[in-house]
This record gives structure tokens, C-alpha cells and sequence, in this order.
């Protein structure tokens, strides 16, 4: 596939290029294609033979079938409303969290429409199919291309087939597992998971935090 990842010159977007290009078409988008450029380069340095490329968000977004939006909470409005014209039918991944740091824990802060993933929804052309995924996933972690991640990805969305590119998405990270959390309208609960993992994580001295749902069977 021809995975366009939004605003991929960050965190999050690194990672999925490290775990992804060795089957994918990556393509890294930002605001400055010079800057996706450079950090398409630098993902190709801890590659063996990386073709991953950089460019401008919606020439990224136009020339992907799947497009993840991968950009602060504040700033998805300009990654999906404001290019919409860049968007056709490609599959939206949102792993994005609404929240804020308010001097003394992580928040969630969802907007009205009652998580990123259905405000992200609202915003794209109609008919467009949004999975929300990935929330709990250390940027970290993912960008140490060969270590196993032994969490879960809890994934919502409505289409079936759609879910289901997602969860090959998720099996090819190593040891991570993909698990489906319900319907888009059940985003906001996988997204409020994130502050939550980040309080944990910070008062009890956990790096690179994740989520694993254990079975006591
Ligand atoms: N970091 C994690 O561990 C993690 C884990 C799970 C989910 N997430 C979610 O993934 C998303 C990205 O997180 P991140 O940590 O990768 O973010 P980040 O590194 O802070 O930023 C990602 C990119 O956002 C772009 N950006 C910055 N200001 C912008 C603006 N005004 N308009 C449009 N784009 C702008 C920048 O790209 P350009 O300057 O190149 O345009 C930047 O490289 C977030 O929604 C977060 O909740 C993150």
C-alpha cells in the first residue's frame, strides 16, 4: 500500500516509517516538503534499502491509500479539514489523543463531537473511512525498529475491511498485538486510555509505557 503519513516528520510518523517501509510505499508529509524530505532521508539511513520519500502533507495525502493523521490533537483541524480538497477514498488512521498537560496530571480533553477520530470524521469528505488506532503505542518503542513492543493496539471503526488493513498493519510490528475495541463511536474511550497510561507511566517510573490486556485464564 501507499501509506501517507501526515505531518510523519514527528514522533509517532517515524515510527511507523521505520515499521512499515519494508512493505509499503512510505511516504512522509509535513508542511515544509523540504523538512519531509530530509526526514525521509534520515528514516532510509536506518533502513536496509529504504525507498521512503517526503513531500508537502497533500500531495502526500493525494497520492496514498492510506493516510494517518500524524499531528497533535491542535493542529488536526489543518490536516483534514482544511485539505479535504487532497482527500479521495483513501482509509484515515487517526492515533491521535485530545489532551492537555494541566500542571498536575495528563487530561483528556475531547472535543463536542466526543473524540479526535469522529471530529476528524465530520471534517473529511463524506462516505470517507476513518479507524482510530494506535493511541497506547509508545513512539519511542516503535521508532527501535527490531524491539518487541508486548502490548495491544485497541483499533475502532465501522467498516470491516478497513479494520481489518489495520489490524495487518498492527501484526506487522513485532509482537504487537491488534485487538478491536468497537465501533468508531467508541474512540473516545480508547483515546482517554493515553493521559491515563502517561500519569502511570510518570509516577511510577515506567519508560516507554504500554497496554496489554492480560487474560487469567
Ligand atoms: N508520541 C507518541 O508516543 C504518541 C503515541 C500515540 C499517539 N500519538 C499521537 O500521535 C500524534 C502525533 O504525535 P507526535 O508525538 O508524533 O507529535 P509531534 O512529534 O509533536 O508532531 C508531529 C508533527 O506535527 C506537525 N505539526 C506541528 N505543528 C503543526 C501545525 N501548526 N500544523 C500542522 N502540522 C503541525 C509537525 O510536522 P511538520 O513541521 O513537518 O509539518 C510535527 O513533526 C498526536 O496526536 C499524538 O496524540 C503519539
Amino acid at each position: 500500500m501507499k501509506i501517507a503519513l501526515v505531518g510523519g516528520t514527528g514522533d509517532i510518523g517515524t515510527g511507523f516509517a521505520v515499521r512499515w517501509a519494508a512493505n509499503h510505499e512510505i511516504i512522509i508529509g509535513s508542511r515544509k516538503a523540504d523538512k519531509a524530505i530530509e526526514s525521509a532521508e534520515a528514516v532510509n539511513k536506518l533502513l536496509v534499502n529504504g525507498s521512503v520519500r517526503g513531500t508537502d502533507n497533500g500531495s502526500a495525502i493525494a497520492s496514498a491509500d492510506v493516510v494517518v493523521l500524524c499531528v497533535p490533537y491542535e493542529h488536526l483541524v489543518s490536516v483534514t479539514r482544511d485539505l479535504a480538497a487532497s482527500y479521495k477514498s483513501q482509509l484515515v488512521i487517526s492515533p491521535v489523543v485530545p489532551m492537555i498537560y494541566n500542571g498536575k496530571f495528563f487530561q483528556f480533553t475531547p472535543p463536542a463531537e466526543g473524540s479526535a477520530a469522529l471530529q476528524a470524521k465530520s471534517m473529511l469528505p463524506d462516505g470517507m473511512k476513518i479507524i482510530s488506532a494506535f493511541h497506547t503505542i509508545c513512539a519511542a518503542a516503535l521508532q527501535a525498529k527490531d524491539r518487541e513492543l508486548k502490548a495491544d493496539a485497541f483499533i475502532c471503526g465501522d467498516e470491516p475491511e478497513a479494520i481489518d488493513t489495520v489490524v495487518g498493519l498492527a501484526q506487522e510490528i513485532k509482537s504487537l498485538r491488534p485487538l478491536k475495541a468497537g465501533p468508531l463511536a467508541a474512540s473516545a474511550m480508547v483515546e482517554s486510555l493515553t493521559p491515563m497510561l502517561l500519569n502511570v507511566a510518570r509516577r511510577n517510573k515506567i519508560k516507554d509505557a504500554g497496554i496489554a490486556i492480560v487474560s487469567e485464564r
